[in-house]
């Protein structure tokens, strides 16, 4: 087992990565303090791994809530039974929430962790790629608005993070790719090593090498770890973790959030960014080429066709990267650096957009 630090001032926490460890009795007595534990999860997931759970916490005074499945129920809809689910119950401060599931999941019980008497204790246990790499990690939480992506939300850590490689074995192939996106990403924007490494072994990663699967999620934890821990609440550095957001949160919202997987939006978006990035002069020719190169290795989408570029231009101004200066995009200056800069107005973003979305 790999165990990490996030070292943020006053909350940091362990993330541990393993196999098999759902049934490490250990990890979860070390960790929880209190009996009245919520498990907040999904119809797809419970029926896999609520019990496994169940049985490794013991006689503890453990309650559920099984969500719909799905993107578009990371809700406020959502949040509302998990919260109805905690006073119920009787829950106190310090109680707990296990978040078992992807990254919809895990936003949401956090979310209903940062809120519930303003504030209880949550532990992540990520079953995708996705949030095993990223979202479980960092502390932001939130549920959708129809008209915009995460735009509810808060920063809150949580105790903990328990990743189980073994539950990748469940997991659809498709949703495993899409994890893939953001590993790229973290790769782009500041580890060009990790990012070679990746073109050799991208294939070993797709087949489930468990190594390889270790390596890289140890690799992106650290990498992830060490942005949040210099700037937990994004005042800086942290944006440029939202590397291909800008495009992938409109995209996916203007597609009512159940067309692309979160990482595929990504994955267009981080295609997008990287042709604007070369269309200013900041990224060459060759980098742009390797770039889309891997997305495809990957066997993500890099472009999108049909749809409403006016649409697309005005979710994105919802953006939460928007300041009084206007909008930021994050842009590549090379392979493994990332860097914030102004949007153009309007109509020249509209026209690099146009030039940069399809094939
Ligand atoms: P997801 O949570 O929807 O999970 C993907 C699918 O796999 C779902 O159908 C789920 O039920 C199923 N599933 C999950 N684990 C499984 C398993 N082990 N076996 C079988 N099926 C399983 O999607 P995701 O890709 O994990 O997360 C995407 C979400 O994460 C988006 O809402 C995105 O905004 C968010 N996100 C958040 C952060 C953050 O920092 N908080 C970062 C990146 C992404
Ligand atoms: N996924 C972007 C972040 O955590 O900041």
């Amino acid at each position: 087992m790999e165990i990490l630090t996030v070292p943020i001032k006053n909350k940091s926490y362990d993330i541990f990565i393993g196999s098999d460890l759902l049934s490490n009795k250990r990890i979860f007595d070390d960790n929880i303090t209190s009996d009245q534990i919520l498990i907040v999860t999904n119809e797809k997931i419970a029926p896999i791994y609520l019990r496994k759970i169940e049985t490794t916490l013991g006689k503890k005074n453990i309650v559920s809530v099984i969500l719909k499945d799905g993107e578009d129920k990371k809700t406020i809809d959502s949040f509302s039974e998990i919260i109805d689910k905690l006073i119920e119950n009787k829950f106190n401060r310090e109680s707990y929430i296990l978040a078992l599931g992807g990254g919809v999941i895990g936003d949401v019980a956090g979310f209903a962790a940062s809120s519930y008497q303003r504030g209880i204790n949550y532990i992540q246990i990520p079953t995708t790629l996705l949030a095993q790499v990223d979202s479980s990690i960092g502390g932001k939480t939130a549920v959708n608005h129809k008209k915009a992506k995460n735009m509810i939300g808060a920063f809150y850590q949580p105790k903990c993070v328990i990743s189980d490689i073994n539950t990748l074995q469940t997991l659809p192939k498709r949703e495993f790719l899409s994890g893939l996106a953001e590993v790229i990403k973290h790769s782009l924007i500041m580890d060009y090593k990790f990012f070679t490494w990746l073109e050799k072994n991208i294939e070993k990663l797709i087949k489930h090498d468990e190594e390889s699967l270790v390596f890289t999620i140890k690799r992106n934890c650290e990498l992830k770890s060490s942005i949040v821990a210099e700037d937990e609440k994004e005042k800086g550095i942290r944006a440029l973790l939202n590397l291909g957001h800008t495009f992938g949160h409109a995209i996916e919202t203007i597609t009512g959030y159940n067309k692309l997987l979160h990482g595929e939006a990504v994955s267009i978006g981080i295609c997008i960014a990287s042709k604007i990035s070369n269309k200013l002069g900041l990224l060459d020719n060759n980098s742009l080429e390797r770039i889309i190169n891997i997305f495809q290795k990957a066997q993500l989408p890099t472009y999108i066709d049909k749809i409403n570029l006016e649409e697309l231009i005005e979710s994105m101004y919802l953006d939460k990267k928007i300041d009084l200066s206007g909008l930021r995009l994050i842009l590549l200056n090379d392979i493994g650096k990332a860097s914030i800069k102004k949007a153009p107005d309007k109509k020249n973003l509209l026209s690099l957009i146009k030039n940069s979305i399809e094939k």
